[in-house]
């Protein structure tokens, strides 16, 4: 468990950030760093009144953004443009803001003496292996703008950590589900079900696999390494089996409660869901199981709680 830090968590009214600092605000000190450019204060509700809690609307992109934060031991890096679909509209944009919002906190933490650190970095940073499960050491050589923006972020972290002492914990995640997210399969099918119940057309092919991972168990994971990774390395972050966007879609649907919805699946000629998506992966974990972390849903079982989650949150403006 992460207790008595003075944490700066960046992108925290996003969706993987405000359950961060929901689950970690009893324990320690948070200060909230996000512009709202898809974050939202409704996720940080409850955390207001926490005199451990403090949020500060700020652009990461301005070079001098956080000086004025004082006390942090511990930075959570969460801030960045997080979808893929989106990133093929102007690829450089998404690169150079990524990009530049790690190497802002990068030199935050030179300038106060930061020595902690945890990233949120993602398996897109792969592209399409031939090896699956994919191992923390396999090239990487990413098929989207957001991926490469990963992959130059990681890098920079691993120069400043040998300069300047710092331990960072890199975070390869697979695709996160939980509540508070407004994006991705599980968001928008819900949504769109909830649109009109009788038919679905997804964005993706049938047949993709993939690997999915709830938000509890990427905190748990995040704790682990607090506590046991002692120099920056990099982990995998998710769990050993798939779904197809077949098997998805139906567990959406059970969930829901629907019957008879007619689905069109789509994707492209190459099975993948658009342009810059990894069609099918899964990680190989065994370099975080072997410091006593377990996941505690599967998959499907991340799935299923998460579509009930987001139906209880109900926030899909239908
Ligand atoms: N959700 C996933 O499945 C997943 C998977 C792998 C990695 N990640 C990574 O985890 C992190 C969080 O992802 P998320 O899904 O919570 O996304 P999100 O979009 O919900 O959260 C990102 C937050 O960063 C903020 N932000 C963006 N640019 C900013 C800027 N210039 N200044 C200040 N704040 C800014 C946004 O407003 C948002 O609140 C991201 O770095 C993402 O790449 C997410």
């Amino acid at each position: 468990m992460i207790s008595g830090k003075k944490i700066l968590l960046t992108g925290g009214a996003g969706f993987i950030g405000s359950n961060i600092a929901h689950a970690l605000i009893y324990q320690n000190q948070i200060t909230v760093v996000d512009n709202l450019v898809n974050g939202n204060q409704k996720n940080l509700s409850g955390l207001s009144g926490n005199n451990n809690f403090k949020f500060e609307e700020k652009d990461l992109l301005g070079e001098n953004s956080l000086e004025s934060i004082e006390g942090i031991d511990l930075v959570m890096d969460f801030a960045a443009h997080a979808g893929i679909r989106d990133i093929g509209s102007d690829p450089k944009k998404y690169f150079m803001e990524n990009i530049s919002i790690t190497a802002n906190v990068l030199e935050f933490m030179r300038k106060k003496d930061i020595r902690d650190m945890i990233f949120a970095s993602t398996s897109s940073v792969y592209g399409e292996t031939e090896k699956q499960p994919i191992p923390e050491d396999w090239p990487s050589i990413p098929i989207s703008s957001y991926g490469s923006s990963k992959v130059a972020a990681e890098a920079l972290i691993h120069s400043y950590s040998h300069y300047y002492g710092i331990n960072a914990r890199i975070m390869r995640f697979a695709n996160v589900l939980g509540k508070n997210s407004n994006k991705g399969a599980s968001y928008e099918f819900v949504r769109d079900l909830k649109k009109d119940p009788t038919m679905l057309t997804t964005f993706g092919s049938r047949y993709q696999t993939k690997s999915y991972i709830h938000v509890s168990d990427c905190i748990s994971a995040m704790s682990n390494l607090f506590e046991n990774s002692k120099k920056t390395d990099v982990f995998n972050i998710g769990t050993e089996d798939v779904l197809s966007l077949e098997s998805l879609v139906s567990i959406i649907i059970e969930e829901m409660g629907l019957k008879d919805v007619k689905v069109t699946f789509g994707g492209d000629k190459l099975g993948r869901g658009w342009k810059g998506d990894v069609k099918s992966f899964i990680l190989d974990i065994s370099k975080i199981k072997a410091l006593g972390w377990k996941y505690k849903y599967n998959s499907e079982e991340a799935m299923r709680l998460a579509v009930r989650e987001l139906l209880e949150q109900n926030r899909f403006g239908v």
